[in-house]
């Protein structure tokens, strides 16, 4: 047999899988100290009741033969689900965006299909993606051996990268709210995306997982708010983060019919993957997911938001106490804070961990790009987020 060469191109283990062995190698070296994880973006609330009730109700279902669900009968997903996410895009005033059942594709988390809509794509594909970014896009593409460029992402475009003409690539990814920076766009600046895309025959893969954070007027909630996305943007999306899914798993994915190459309709095509590859999500992760747009779900969902956007203030107000320049965590649950005293991103990771025993993320673990930067999660709980905030404060005074 031959292996796939490419794996070897990776850098030795994924980012958050070096930081848990790290973060478990310090704890058993000080089993004394309780170190707080601000690392990882996962989530510490429970799902909520109407998420839980309906899950419940689900495998009750399953244990009858008269109510008993088996294969799912559309891989794409329960019509139930779908139609709940066609209302949630639906319903959101003058952002509206109207979708076709067809063209909403149930996973098993946003993660999962940004790897494996690649499978639709020749290895010739040159990819264009941010740096810093979320290690996946890039990792997936290298595993495929494809050529992968880098946008710099930077203090001096306020993170969000903008198409440069001279620049040729077949897909793009864009994040936003961004992972790990918080940036966001607005629909004007995804308008100019989707003009180059045009213009370069190149599809956008639009990550809108953390869309739910959005709470200020500006930012675009889907790239389908800009006309003519329908023609050359994937979304791929995530209950992870809207609704703690994070260990459930469930997210969903929108192939425009619009998208069409070389006379192939990417929608059929991914159809066509998924009911070769897919055999669908559980039935009772199906129904818990769409308890999340019922009125009562969506209040439960909005409860939870705001104590995580808590949080991020929290992290926010101690970083401006201790005179660190950062953003985000405004419409992202992600504080990127630039590492004090010119010290490197691993170093501070390193030097936070054992001064303060709180655990970030370090920015270059996102791409050279982050060199010197930091993120922080407000996924935590929020009383340990305020004793973590108060260790950095305390912590950065002895520097
Ligand atoms: C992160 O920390 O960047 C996220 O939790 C990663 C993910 O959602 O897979």
């Amino acid at each position: 047999m031959k292996l796939n060469k490419h794996y070897a191109e990776l850098s030795e283990s994924y980012l958050f899988s070096t930081i848990a062995h790290k973060v478990s190698a310090y704890q058993a070296a000080h089993p004394d100290r309780d170190v707080i994880r601000l690392g990882i973006g996962d989530v510490t609330l429970p799902l909520a009741a109407s998420v839980t009730e309906a899950m419940k109700k689900a495998v009750e279902e399953q244990g009858r033969k008269e109510t008993f669900h088996g294969y799912i009968p559309s891989e794409q997903g329960y019509e139930f689900l779908r139609s709940a996410i066609r209302g949630y895009y639906a319903d959101r005033g003058e952002r509206s965006v109207d979708l076709d059942m067809s063209e909403i594709f149930i996973s098993d988390g946003a993660k999962s299909d940004l790897g494996n809509l690649l499978d639709l794509f020749d290895v010739d594909n040159t990819v264009l993606v941010p740096d810093p970014v979320y290690p996946v896009y890039v990792d997936d593409n290298v595993m495929a051996g494809r050529k992968i460029l880098y946008m710099a992402a930077n203090a001096d475009n306020n993170f969000l990268p903008m198409p440069d003409d001279s620049v040729h690539a077949d897909i793009v990814y864009l994040c936003s709210p961004n992972n790990p920076t918080g940036a966001a766009y607005t629909a004007g600046q995804l308008a100019e995306w989707v003009r180059w895309a045009k213009a370069n025959n190149a599809l956008i893969l639009y990550d809108a997982a953390y869309e739910c954070f959005i709470s200020e007027p500006g930012p675009a909630r889907s790239i389908y708010e800009v006309e003519g996305a329908k023609e050359c943007a994937v979304e791929v999306c995530s209950f992870s983060k809207i609704a703690g899914f994070t260990g459930t798993r469930c997210g969903y994915t929108i192939v425009p019919q619009a998208i069409v190459s070389d006379g192939q309709s990417l929608n059929k095509m991914w159809l066509r993957r998924q009911t070769t590859k897919f055999n669908g999500v559980a039935y009772v992760v199906q129904r818990g997911a769409e308890a999340v747009f019922t009125k009562e779900g969506m209040q439960e969902i909005q409860h939870n938001l705001d104590y995580y956007r808590r949080n991020a203030a929290v992290i926010g107000a101690a970083l401006d106490k201790a005179g660190v320049w950062y953003c985000g965590g405004k419409n992202s649950p992600y504080i990127w804070m630039r590492c004090p005293n010119g010290m490197g991103s691993w170093e501070f990771f390193d030097w936070l961990l054992e001064t303060a025993n709180v655990v970030g993320t370090p920015g270059e673990g996102f791409g050279p790009c982050g060199a010197g930067y930091f993120r922080l999660t407000a996924f935590g709980d929020a009383d340990k987020t305020r004793e973590a905030a108060d260790r950095i404060v305390a912590a950065l005074k002895t520097l």
